[in-house]
């Protein structure tokens, strides 16, 4: 949730931390900080809200200066956003930046508490810096080993000792960490983009594995002082991927990448015109379980339809957080798939701990390379969206709807249920809607001009059926992320069964209707509301027929002559809705309030 940084080199490290940290805001923006080692002594400055409220500061305080320091942005959980509470947190010798939660912090606390210690924060964080001061009798690994021997729970951890200028201490249990390498430059960071400006080459911090960081270069050594030799990788993007190229926002222009994302997704997966995953055999499972969170759950919704109704298979699709704690049935002849854009969250990775556990093959997709999910997952699909920075999810998610494509065509034909040629031809269908979706962002306005009709709304609906259901609860989700108006999504039967009872004037519902066979059945839905006065708009194939006093507004999509892709098309019109219903109300589109773009805690 949080983001850490740290270089130690021969540069202004303030500047560099500064830089890095505005690569990392997505991930949290309650407060901000930054340590360095200035004239020999470690100098803090923080402040709650986000990194421009830090830089403010700098600029009336000075920044520090020092060629040394860890860098902090926060995302809330022990504590309110407050100067007090943000990062770095210290004693007289050490400071340290915090990303993760700790979970035995309490008794830890009492104990510290008994030992004299007294608290300034109301952070679990405050808690691992007093214990490594604790220990700490001159020698850093030593008490870096001992607290972490301590401690439960999710960190990465970035650590100054004062009687060690210019050297970092870095750690990782569960929580993402990297470790960059520069000329005559060392630098850790929660996530390759912020340091793709200074360098390229990191490398992935495992589980317990320790780095010691200098100007001169970075050690890395196991719990056991041992010094290990780890391969150095190199980040396959640029920093032009994680820029905004004159778009207004990240989200704007990720939409806008969605053609390319899908193109680079779908081709190394596609072989003769029929889909190939290399060696794998999804001949033998029977029953599916779709598991993930967020947007990645309705990519898995969209999954459950389409695989189902092609390949015949019963697919149950899980919330991460339920999943892991309902005790699934799951055994040796299911395949979990675990659907991530970070490939960190932390539920999502706990659901994939506990089918591995139960015996069942699991099978990953995933859009960061690297991540947890994706280095522990048997089987692994990473999708090629590129660098996601807004918090809202767009292109990942086309890219996961387009692997559930692929999916269901080959279950479809190892199990026998289409054939070679009904196979190609769904999948010439799916290479075509890159194309397709590049044509409709030319055409935006239109959805523009729907939203300012929304921007004064409080409450809505959205509705479909079948597939366009599954949709209806992604651009719900979109929609209220980042313009804060509430929104329900329901499938477009099951209003009368209680939720119509919120309808009036002032209830706009979206209504997604570009399934034939059941479109008459939810223009049936769209009247029934229409009667109590809600504003309707609809998202339909173009060329239908909507009668003028069936809705107020129409989105059309254009006809792929089957509806089963649809979604592909119909997800472009339900994110520009949300994207320009938020521009219009002046919110932060990329960075909403009380969101992270990756959820490693619980
Ligand atoms: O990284 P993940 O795909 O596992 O993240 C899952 C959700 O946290 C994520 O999709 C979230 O719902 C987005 N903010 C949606 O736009």
């Amino acid at each position: 949730m949080c983001g850490i940084v740290g270089f130690s080199g021969k540069n202004n490290a303030s500047e560099i931390l500064i830089n890095s940290l505005k690569k990392l805001e997505y991930r949290g923006y309650d407060s901000a900080g930054i340590a360095v080692f200035e004239g020999g002594n470690i100098r803090i400055e923080k402040s709650k809200g986000r990194l421009a409220d830090l830089e403010a500061k700098l600029s009336t305080v000075g920044e520090p200066n020092g060629t040394c320091g860890i860098g902090h942005t926060r995302w809330a959980t022990h504590g309110e956003p407050s100067d007090v509470n943000s990062h770095p947190h210290s004693t007289a010798r050490i400071a340290i930046v915090h990303n993760g939660i700790i979970e035995n912090y309490k008794v830890l606390k009492e104990f510290l508490i008994e030992q004299g210690r007294s608290f300034q924060s109301e952070t679990d964080t405050e808690v691992i810096v007093q214990m490594l001061d604790h220990y700490y009798t001159g020698n850093p690994i030593s008490a870096i080993v001992q607290t972490l021997r301590e401690l439960t729970g999710s960190f990465a951890l970035g650590i100054l000792f004062a009687d060690f200028p210019d050297t970092i201490f870095a750690i990782r249990r569960e929580s993402p960490l990297i470790v960059g390498v520069g000329e005559n430059a060392s630098y850790i960071a929660s996530d390759v983009p912020a340091i793709l400006q200074y360098t390229k080459d990191y490398y992935l911090l495992e589980h317990n594995e320790i780095a010691v960081l200098s100007p001169y270069g970075t050690s890395i050594y196991d719990m056991h002082y041992k010094k290990l030799d780890k391969e150095l990788k190199t980040a396959d993007f640029d920093m032009e991927a994680a820029e905004k190229q004159g778009f207004a926002h990240f989200m704007l222009k990720e939409i806008h990448e969605q053609p390319t994302a899908v193109k680079t997704t779908i081709t190394p997966c596609i072989e003769n015109g029929l889909p190939n995953f290399e060696g794998m055999d999804f001949s033998k499972y029977k029953k599916l379980f779709i598991v993930a969170c967020g947007t990645a759950y309705y990519a898995g919704v969209v999954g459950k339809y389409v695989i189902e109704k092609l390949a015949k298979i019963p697919v149950d699709v899980d919330i991460a957080s339920e999943f892991r704690y309902r005790e699934p049935l799951v055994g040796a002849d299911d395949l979990v798939i675990i659907i991530s854009q970070s490939g960190e969250t932390a539920d999502s990775l706990a659901s994939l701990r506990l089918a591995k556990k139960l015996g069942a093959c699991t099978l990953a997709i995933i859009n960061v390379k690297g991540s947890s999910i994706a280095r522990e997952a048997d089987l692994l699909l990473y999708t090629h969206a590129g660098p996601e920075i807004a918090v809202a999810s767009t292109k990942a998610y086309i890219v996961q709807i387009s692997v559930m494509y692929l999916l269901a065509f080959q279950l479809a034909l190892v199990n026998d249920k289409i054939t070679e040629n009904e196979c190609t031809e769904y999948v010439k269908l799916l290479q075509t809607t890159p194309e397709i979706i590049e044509k409709m962002l030319e055409n935006k306005e239109a959805v523009q001009y729907v939203s300012s009709s929304l921007v004064n709304t409080e409450s809505l609906f959205y509705i479909g059926r079948g597939l366009d259901y599954a949709l209806s609860l992604e651009g719900s989700l979109k929609l209220k992320e980042i313009s804060y108006i509430h929104s329900e999504s329901y499938g477009a039967g099951e209003l009368k069964h209680g939720p119509i009872s919120l309808i009036t004037r002032d209830m706009p519902v979206v209504a997604i209707a570009t399934q034939t066979m059941l479109f008459d059945k939810t223009i049936s839905n769209i009247k029934e509301v229409r009667a109590r006065g809600a504003k309707v708009i609809i998202v339909c194939k173009e060329k239908t027929e909507i009668d003028a006093d069936v809705a107020d507004y129409v989105l059309y999509i254009p006809d792929l002559q089957n509806d089963l892709l649809n979604p592909m098309l119909t997800v472009i019109p339900l994110q520009l809705l949300a994207y320009y219903t938020s521009v219009l109300k002046g919110n932060d589109v990329d960075q909403p309030r009380n969101l992270a773009k990756s959820v490693t805690v619980e």
